[in-house]
């Protein structure tokens, strides 16, 4: 956040394709900039420490984490779906398909009014603001949009990763199969036969799906 209080912000539509540049509204940090640079370290640093989010995401590849901010004039983006390949900046055309849309809010929810993150899926339209530091997952595939913020200022971090299982549907098998083993490893011990069983269940499915 100190970091975030001393960048210059710029257009946020610079990273949007055509079509969602028309309902975008808010401000980026440069993507080539040192402090977007420095900013990437602690997010990813971050990442890597997780251990749900290992498991939730199952990441093959990340795309360097982008940092927006919305209030005042510039403070929201409407309905638009993201885009299905993205160009990692400063490499000669690595890809990354985005499975896996990601959103860390930076700003606590009491900073400002409005900026939730609404994300239509088969349930109808989930509207997410989180703490400061929390960080929500939602298929790529979804249409969303950022409800305009009235009063203060949102920050976040945002980006994508490509999964090594590209199925929503098996990722959600698995991360479920994941939590639930957690809590056997705990209530019957590590050497039960069965957590160690059901543990080979686990690699074998992830050992099947997974594109590495
Ligand atoms: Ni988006």
């Amino acid at each position: 956040r100190a970091i975030l209080a001393r960048a210059t912000w710029g257009d946020g539509r610079t990273t949007a394709g055509v079509q969602s540049a028309q309902t975008k509204n808010n401000e980026q940090l440069p993507q080539d900039g040192a402090p977007t640079k420095a900013l990437q370290n602690i997010v990813l640093g971050g990442l890597n420490r997780h251990a749900v989010f290992f498991s939730a995401a199952l990441p093959k590849r990340v795309f360097p984490p982008l940092f927006n901010r919305y209030g005042g004039a510039h403070n929201s983006f409407g309905n638009h779906v993201d885009n299905a390949v993205r160009f990692i900046p400063g490499t000669l055309g690595e890809r990354v398909r985005t499975d896996v849309s990601c959103t860390l809010f930076l700003s606590e929810p009491d900073e400002y009014d409005g900026g939730e993150l609404t994300v239509e899926d088969t349930f109808g339209a989930q509207r997410i603001k989180l703490a400061a530091g929390d960080m929500v997952l939602y298929p790529g595939t979804s249409v969303h949009r950022v409800e305009p913020v009235t009063r203060g200022c949102r920050l976040a971090s945002f980006f994508w990763l490509e999964s090594m299982v590209r199925s929503d549907e098996q990722r959600r098998l698995l991360f479920d199969m994941d939590s639930h083993l957690m809590q056997l490893r705990e209530s019957a011990g590590e050497a039960d036969p069965a957590v160690i069983g059901l543990t080979g269940t686990y690699h074998n499915l992830l050992r099947m799906w997974a594109d590495v």
